[in-house]
């Protein structure tokens, strides 16, 4: 860990390829969701321990929902699961648990654990850890111009609108890790993602362990961000 000089303050991952681990294996889809499950554990203590403030997972898109019912059902019973099962944890360790997409729209069993697994980690600081559910980048960035329009603005600025997203203290992600090998954003956060590095590999989530988020880390730091200008 020596060498970990550069830490970025928010890392985003699109955690894909928890069906194809599945089949790979000949067992039903909900095997991997069951085992990526896992793999988040493992990630926020990793990201904890080396200091990284804010890990945003993507958990279900607004897209995820034209899957097979059973899917859905699994992957959203396995949600509240991990919720209430986990939060004692996260206190302990001092993280925060928060929400960000249309949660309104979940079903109320879901909300519920969603309210109450906020509500418990409020007061806990070392780092946040943002589940992104029924969430959709394009559906963040209406819901926000809706906000702002509500709100009577006639005219705003960049700082203004972020104010309207879900979560707006949120800083943008420094870096984005994709597994499983699609090289895509899939909808994810398309506003907070302008000057994102993105790591891409071809490991399937319910594979991506400590040594992987090392790997990615460590590209991280090999990269030179430059924002648009000249670095002298
Ligand atoms: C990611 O794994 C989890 C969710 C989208 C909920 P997938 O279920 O998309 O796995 P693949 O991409 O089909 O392998
Ligand atoms: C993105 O993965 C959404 C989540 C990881 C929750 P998908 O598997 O839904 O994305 P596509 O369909 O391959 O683009
Ligand atoms: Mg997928």
């Amino acid at each position: 860990m020596e060498n970990l000089y550069k830490i970025p303050e928010h890392v985003a991952i699109i955690m894909d390829g928890n069906g194809r681990w599945a089949r790979r294996r000949g067992l039903p889809r909900v095997f991997g969701h069951r085992e990526g499950a896992k793999r988040v554990e493992e990630v926020i203590d990793f990201a904890r321990d080396v200091g990284i403030k804010w890990l945003t997972v993507f958990a279900f898109s607004t897209e995820n929902w034209g899957r097979p019912k059973e899917e859905v059902e699994a992957i959203m019973s396995l949600l509240v699961e991990y919720i209430n099962k986990k939060v004692p944890e996260l206190i302990k360790r001092d993280i925060r648990l928060r929400f960000m997409g249309r949660i309104d729209e979940l079903p109320e069993m879901i909300k519920k654990s969603v309210e109450e697994g906020e509500e418990a980690t409020k007061e806990c600081g070392s780092m946040n850890f943002v589940v992104a559910l029924n969430y959709s980048g394009k559906a963040e960035i209406i819901d926000a111009v809706n906000k702002a329009i509500k709100s009577g603005k006639q005219n705003i600025t960049e700082e203004d609108f972020k104010q309207f997203l879900y979560i707006p203290e949120m800083p943008e992600p420094d870096l984005l890790i994709r597994t499983s090998g699609e090289e895509r954003i899939s909808n994810f956060m398309l506003w907070q993602t302008a000057y994102t590095e993105f790591y891409f590999t071809e490991t399937l989530w319910p594979d991506f362990n400590r040594e992987e988020f090392l790997k990615a880390l460590y590209e991280y730091q090999s990269r030179e961000r430059r924002f648009g200008k000249v670095l002298t």
